[in-house]
């Protein structure tokens, strides 16, 4: 069924030059891009985006770290895109994230971990609303 889910190339690999190795990986996957966006992403619209983890201890260096400069917001579509992206990101700790995913291959770090996939289809539809509400 096809799908739609919210990434977000993280400040850490824009800086990096890893944006366009990254993108590539869900383009030959076969997800299509839908609307694609460079921001420096706003507090406001972070704490929105992270909800659920703003009272984390660790959510303010998050907040600081995903502010470190401008980041990639992109919509990707296709059959299962959801369950897809999350596992060409692989686990959120990078030092944890298998080889052959793109946290496992280009990330040491459970915060600079380079990209950020929805995690449900409900998830997919609210954060889309957030960083694409014209979408
Ligand atoms: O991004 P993902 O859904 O895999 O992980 P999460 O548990 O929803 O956490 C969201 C983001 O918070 C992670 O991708 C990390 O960038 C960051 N994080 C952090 O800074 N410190 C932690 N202890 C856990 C997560
Ligand atoms: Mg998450």
């Amino acid at each position: 069924m096809s799908e739609r889910t919210l990434v977000l190339i993280k400040p850490d690999a824009v800086q990096r030059g890893l944006a366009g190795e990254i993108l590539s990986r869900y383009e030959r996957k076969g997800l299509r891009i839908v609307a694609l966006e460079q921001r420096n992403a706003e507090g406001s619209v972070l704490d929105e985006h992270y909800a659920e983890h703003v009272e984390k201890p660790w959510y303010h260096e998050l907040r600081d770290f995903m502010q470190t400069g401008p980041l990639l917001a992109f919509v990707l579509e296709g059959d299962s895109a959801v369950s897809i992206v999350r596992a060409l990101n692989g686990a959120t700790d990078g030092r944890k994230a298998e080889p052959g995913t793109i946290r496992g291959d280009f990330s040491i770090s459970n915060q600079a971990n380079l990209v950020h996939g929805s995690d449900s289809l409900e998830s997919a539809e609210r954060e889309i609303g957030i960083w694409f509400p014209e979408a």
